[in-house]
């Protein structure tokens, strides 16, 4: 089956999914998938998502077809759906979709009739984001029950937000948002607001900073970087606010000396590298489940 948001995951299947990366990350993979082949679509930019599908294709022993858009026919007009379905037509059994607009992955499973992982989608979902977010929490606490993340930044823009909004309620964690009122969007009534990071950091157990996402306009809902930072960037004088087991997350790109400065990007309480390092396994325990699903 397709993985498309987190929201159409049981609390089950979620588990599944971490315990079996987990088991891939510390046992190694004795999943073969020789004869599978996934494609690699990125229609928006990206380092470590990419990067870590196509390192997870390969630990799998799948064939990979890398697609850049860029680089494609799509310059000569062509439309996405002949694109995918020819990408289809050349043998592929799983897509990882990344695309500007919320719904092109479902779309693509459609016409293609593969399976599709989202790998970010418009300010929608990133599934795969949010299972390498939470097997990094589950590794460092043990748990998600009890723990209390604060959410800060850009919450209106980003499909990580959105993830983990699903996600951490489901398995017991309260989740707090704080940000400029113009970026806290719609959020969902049940959860506590705040519009400045003091009046959260000495009581969270993560502070979960997302990027300013300037290229979906957030550069205009509040004064300037400076201005945000004094708000709502994690400096080094937050940090030393925070509870003595406390942890950072980024889900990456940064944007330091703006949400998050580098000393406390580069710092003990970081798992920012460590996120990355998770991707790898979460994205090789999707991959597997998908593909040996098929055959
Ligand atoms: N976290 C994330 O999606 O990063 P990339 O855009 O580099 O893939």
């Amino acid at each position: 089956m397709s993985l498309l948001d987190i929201a159409e995951l049981e609390v089950s299947e979620i588990i599944a999914y971490l315990d079996r990366a987990q088991e891939m990350r510390d046992s190694g993979s004795s999943v073969k998938l020789a004869t599978s082949t996934v494609a690699v679509a990125f229609f928006e930019k990206s380092t470590r998502t990419r990067l870590s599908f196509e390192r997870a294709t390969q630990l799998l022993g799948a064939s990979l077809l890398s697609f850049d858009p860029e680089d494609s026919s799509i310059s000569k007009g062509e439309s996405l759906r002949d694109t995918v379905q020819t990408v289809a037509a050349l043998g592929v059994d799983a897509f990882v979709v990344r695309h500007p607009s919320a719904g092109a992955a479902s779309q693509i499973a459609g016409w293609t009739g593969c399976q599709v992982v989202c790998a970010g989608e418009g300010s929608k979902a990133h599934p795969t984001q949010t299972l390498l977010d939470l097997l990094t929490i589950r590794d460092q606490f043990g748990t998600w029950d009890g723990l209390r993340v604060g959410l800060v930044g850009d919450i209106a823009n980003s499909r990580v937000a959105r993830g983990l909004i699903s996600a951490l309620p489901r398995l017991g964690a309260e989740l707090v948002l704080a940000g400029p009122p113009t970026m806290l969007g719609d959020v969902d009534a049940a959860l506590k607001t705040f519009t400045n990071l003091d009046e959260i950091i000495s009581d969270i157990d993560v502070a979960y900073m997302l990027r300013v996402q300037k290229e979906r306009g957030a550069g205009s809902m509040y004064p300037s970087d400076a201005e945000y930072r004094r708000r709502f960037g994690l400096t080094a004088q937050r940090g030393e606010m925070m509870k003595p087991q406390a942890v950072v997350m980024h889900p990456g790109p940064i944007n330091r000396g703006v949400e998050i400065d580098g000393i406390v990007a580069d710092g003990e309480r970081s798992l920012i590298l460590t996120q990355v390092a998770n991707g790898v396994p979460v994205r090789m325990a999707v991959l597997a489940d998908l593909l040996t699903e098929q055959k």
